[in-house]
């Protein structure tokens, strides 16, 4: 049942209301002034508040004013005299939701009053809806529903309140480095540094002196001493990303660091203790370095502690449209653009292709179609060349699995379009010829370019 508090200083008007609004099934509480309003709000809950707009002490409109942040969830029905509605669309003007002239209108005071709780209730099914959403579908800028991607965001909670070093591992593309921050970001180090440093970008001197940091004169060009990113990170979490990567000598160096804690400048002799916590990722097969003989195997054991793996994209292809939306909305949103949307082949196409470069290539291949494209919607055309062959060779596989005519006529008639698309191009832009072409009648042509909308 909706509750409404009334607010009216002639008695007789809000003896009326009361009854009448009680007898049309709400619950209402009846006040004569401002302050007891105020008085009344600060402990209870109304879905309305009803108030004439000139009250003995403060008005109708500063009264929504106190009100408005902290019950946001409660709509206001301003009532007037006709002689001031002009003070009442001032009113609507900041937020207020609707003036009733008085004599009241009975049936437009119950019409409004529906409307206003109708709209009250979807706007809260909506902050709850987006609520659940940000819950279960992102975290931090984390984007993914699949199970996988769900176990991952309740480990990356849990890991975060822990010290233990954490290896990420996944194909390249998957999101490690998002990983990586999240942890970072909700762990109890959050507001001390992140030092993210990429292992495989620099060569073995510099890593060092990068990682360690030197004294003067260590090397030609040490002019003065410089810190290492592990104590720059000190209190913080260091990012070793593409630690698959590291030479044999860097193993051995960063294994003592992480058995002492502790590190020591190029050139110099006392150690240094630190207090970083170490999060590292590669996209390497470890077991396979191992096997070799190229990864330590009691550095992979120290880094392994709490071990992250997140799977290629083509696994968890329920992701795919959630993130496509992700990315068009962060895209068209960066670029001044309304907001696209993908169109049903588009969307078929992606799902049926495989992402060898996984998030990122399709974080790229949703910005090119949106750069590329025109219009506001996103056609198979600007999605890049690669998904075709891709898409087709999986289309053939599953076809001998389950034929569906719907999924046969999709994929004629979307191989169709292309073909018309590309003879029109080669053409010049020249239907006939495309036609000429294509040998068939110009009649046809016409006929496909209308169906297809070339
Ligand atoms: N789940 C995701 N939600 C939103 N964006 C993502 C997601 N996964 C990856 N991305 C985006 O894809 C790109 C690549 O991600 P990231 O750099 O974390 O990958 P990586 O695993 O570190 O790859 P590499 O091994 O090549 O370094 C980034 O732009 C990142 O923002
Ligand atoms: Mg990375």
């Amino acid at each position: 049942m909706a509750r409404i508090l009334i607010v009216e200083d002639d008695p007789n008007t809000l003896s009326g209301l009361i009854e009448i609004l009680r007898d049309e099934g709400y619950e209402t509480v009846g006040v004569k002034t401002g302050k007891e309003a105020l008085k009344i709000l600060e402990n209870d809950y109304f879905d309305i508040l009803l108030t004439d707009l000139r009250l003995p002490d403060i008005n109708g409109l500063s009264l929504y004013e106190k009100t408005r942040t902290t019950r946001s969830g409660m709509k206001t029905i301003v009532m007037t005299a006709y002689s001031s509605v002009k003070d009442a669309v001032e009113a609507m003007k900041k937020g207020v939701y609707e003036y009733l002239t008085k004599p009241l209108n009975l049936d437009e005071l119950f019409i409004t009053i529906k409307k206003a709780i109708q709209e009250s209730e979807i706007l809260s099914e909506n902050i709850e809806l987006k609520k659940q959403i940000k819950k279960s579908y992102a975290f931090e800028n984390i984007i993914g529903k699949s199970k996988v991607m769900l176990e991952i965001y309740r480990k990356i909670e849990k890991v975060a309140q822990s010290q233990s070093t954490v290896l990420i591992r996944g194909e390249s593309g998957v999101g490690k480095e998002l990983v990586a921050r999240a942890i970072h970001y909700n762990s109890p180090r959050a507001n001390k540094t992140l030092v993210e440093i990429s292992c495989a970008s620099l060569p073995e001197t510099l890593l060092e002196s990068e990682l360690f940091g030197y004294e003067k004169g260590a090397f030609t060009g040490a002019v003065s001493r410089k810190k290492g990113r592990f104590e720059l990170a000190e209190g913080g979490t260091i990012f070793l990303d593409e630690i698959g990567d590291i030479s044999e000598s860097m193993q051995t160096k960063l294994l003592r660091v992480l058995q002492e804690k502790e590190i020591t400048h190029l050139g110099g002799t006392r150690s240094i203790p630190v207090d970083v916590r170490v999060i590292a990722a590669t996209n390497r097969d470890l077991e396979l370095a191992l096997q070799q003989g190229k990864f330590r195997e009691d550095l992979f054991f120290r880094l392994n502690v709490i071990p992250i793996f997140i799977p290629p994209l083509r696994e968890r292809k329920d992701d795919i449209p959630l993130l496509i939306e992700y990315f068009i909305k962060k895209t068209c949103e960066e670029n001044n653009r309304p907001i696209m949307r993908i169109s049903e082949e588009a969307l078929d196409l992606c799902m049926n292709y495989d992402w060898p470069g996984n998030v990122r290539e399709l974080e790229n291949a949703v910005e090119n179609a949106i750069v590329l494209g025109e219009g506001d919607i996103i056609l198979p055309e600007f999605l890049p060349l690669t998904l075709y062959s891709e898409a087709d060779r999986n289309f053939m596989k599953n076809m001998n699995s389950h034929i569906d005519e719907d999924s046969y006529r999709k994929r004629m008639e979307f191989a169709e379009r292309m073909i018309l698309k590309d003879a029109i191009d080669k053409a010049g832009g020249n239907k006939s010829l495309a036609a000429k072409n294509l040998k068939i009648s110009l009649r046809t042509m016409r006929y496909k370019i209308r169906k297809y909308n070339l």
